[in-house]
């Protein structure tokens, strides 16, 4: 099996998802210098394609997926959602952040209800997609407690649930399984896997871990170090549904190597 460049997206419509044109963000400080996270970024995801982006520590991945959550602008360059320029966050688009950001005053439950509350979205309806939604992250239970009550972990699984309330057409994610143990980890890759294939969402998934990486997408995306730019695009050519037992195939090791060989001489990444 020959290791390809995926030679950009695909997909059945080729309408864009998410486009990015010579992106590049700066972040200044006062009485500093000036921070280059991304320079010049190019990435193209069509809909319904399932990309992963990996890459060192710093070197500008939570910035780019920040940018396109529409909640940082860009300094210069151009992202586009479904061909619209971002003005702010979308109903459409669903957000995992590194750090879960629940409300403290919140209950769990309530905090999974959120973008109902945000959109103005029919509660009795939702309440009963929260609760099933609770239930796929393992969270059973737990509705009526508060984040504080929750590890960190079980806090990711909260922000995960409520990234797919509304059924956005479009899921970012960062990190959201990297304080999970590995069980429950491989746990939410095959759901994350299945609800994929049932939904057809496009997503893009920042992951430290190579083998979730090449388990999920469709095309692996490899950053450089600061200032980010995309210096791979590798196409997973493996067949779905993906069980857990491929982890142990030629093939699959063949592209963890490949990656791991472009981390390494990049800089270094765990997993
Ligand atoms: N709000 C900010 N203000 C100033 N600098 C920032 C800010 N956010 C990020 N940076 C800087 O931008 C660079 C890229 O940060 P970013 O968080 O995007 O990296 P990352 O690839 O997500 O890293 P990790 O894998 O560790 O999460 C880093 O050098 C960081 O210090
Ligand atoms: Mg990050």
């Amino acid at each position: 099996m020959a290791i390809e460049h995926s030679g950009g997206p695909a997909g059945a419509s080729g309408a864009s998802a998410i486009s990015i044109k010579g992106l590049l963000k700066r972040y200044k400080a006062a009485g500093r210098e000036d921070i280059l996270a991304l320079d010049r970024t190019d990435i193209e995801l069509a809909e319904g394609e399932f990309v992963a982006l990996v890459g060192p520590s710093g070197c500008g991945k939570s910035t780019l997926l920040k940018i396109l959550a529409g909640i940082q602008p860009p300094s210069e360059g151009e992202a586009l959602i479904k061909g619209e320029r971002l003005t702010g966050p979308r109903p459409d688009v669903g957000v995992v952040l590194q750090s879960p950001v629940l409300f403290p005053w919140r209950t769990i439950l309530k905090n999974v209800m959120l973008p109902v509350d945000v959109l103005r979205l029919d509660k009795r309806r939702y309440r009963s997609v929260a609760l099933e939604l609770l239930k796929l992250v393992q969270l059973e239970g737990f509705e009526g407690r508060y984040p504080r009550e929750l590890s960190g972990g079980m806090q990711q699984r909260v922000a995960i649930a409520r990234s797919l309330i509304n059924d956005p057409s479009l899921l970012l994610m960062d990190e959201p399984f990297g304080a999970l143990d590995a069980m429950t980890r491989e746990r939410m890759n095959a759901e994350l896997q299945r609800i994929w294939m049932e939904r057809r969402k496009t997503v893009l998934l920042i992951t430290h871990s190579i083998p979730e990486a090449v388990f999920l997408a469709d095309r692996v995306l490899v950053m450089s170090p600061r200032p980010g730019r995309i210096i791979e695009d590798i196409r997973v050519d493996l067949e779905r549904p993906r069980p857990m037992s491929i982890m142990g195939s030629a093939d699959f090791a063949r592209y963890v190597g490949h990656l791991r060989g472009l981390l390494h001489a990049e800089g270094g990444i765990d997993g």
